[in-house]
């Protein structure tokens, strides 16, 4: 019993610890874009759950190459066990047909593949 309270009060220590500077919170994921060259040039959004981030005032607005979702590198990326996955705009105030989004849980490594390489305006993510 004892020994279990020390191991509980121990897990929960680490936990708060990781979630302190951890890119992805219940209501909160950080979002990582890239321009070319890839992680050259970075930029990191916050995404609070169920709201269009626009990036009409932001340098990378309409230049992301690449993008990683809660996590700022693949490991990173792959470590996640959470819910949350985000669709990205051709328009900033995230408006859309399904031709003019693409859903992402985790990252895109080359948009230029799929000729979206300058088209990317908004975003939006949920955790669900
Ligand atoms: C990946 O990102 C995590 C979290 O930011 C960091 O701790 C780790 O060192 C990074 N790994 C590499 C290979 O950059
Ligand atoms: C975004 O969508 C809204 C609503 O459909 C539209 O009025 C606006 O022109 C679009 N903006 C861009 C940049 O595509
Ligand atoms: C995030 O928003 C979605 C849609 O509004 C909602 O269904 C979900 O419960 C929310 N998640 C959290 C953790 O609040």
């Amino acid at each position: 019993m004892y020994i279990f309270s020390i191991f509980a009060s121990l897990l929960l220590a680490l936990c708060s610890v990781v979630a302190a500077d951890d890119a992805v919170t219940d209501g909160r994921i950080k979002v990582f874009l890239f321009a070319q060259p890839a992680f050259f040039s970075q930029v990191q959004v916050d995404a609070q759950n169920d709201t269009c981030v626009s990036l009409r005032n932001n340098l990378i607005d309409g230049r992301v190459q690449s993008l990683l979702v809660g996590g700022q590198n693949v490991t990173a990326v792959l470590k996640r066990m959470d819910y949350w996955w985000c669709v990205f705009y051709d328009n900033y105030s995230c408006a859309g047909s399904e031709d003019t989004m693409l859903v992402y849980p985790d990252g895109m490594n080359n948009l230029a593949s799929i000729d979206w390489q300058a088209k990317i305006h908004g975003l939006r993510c949920t955790n669900q």
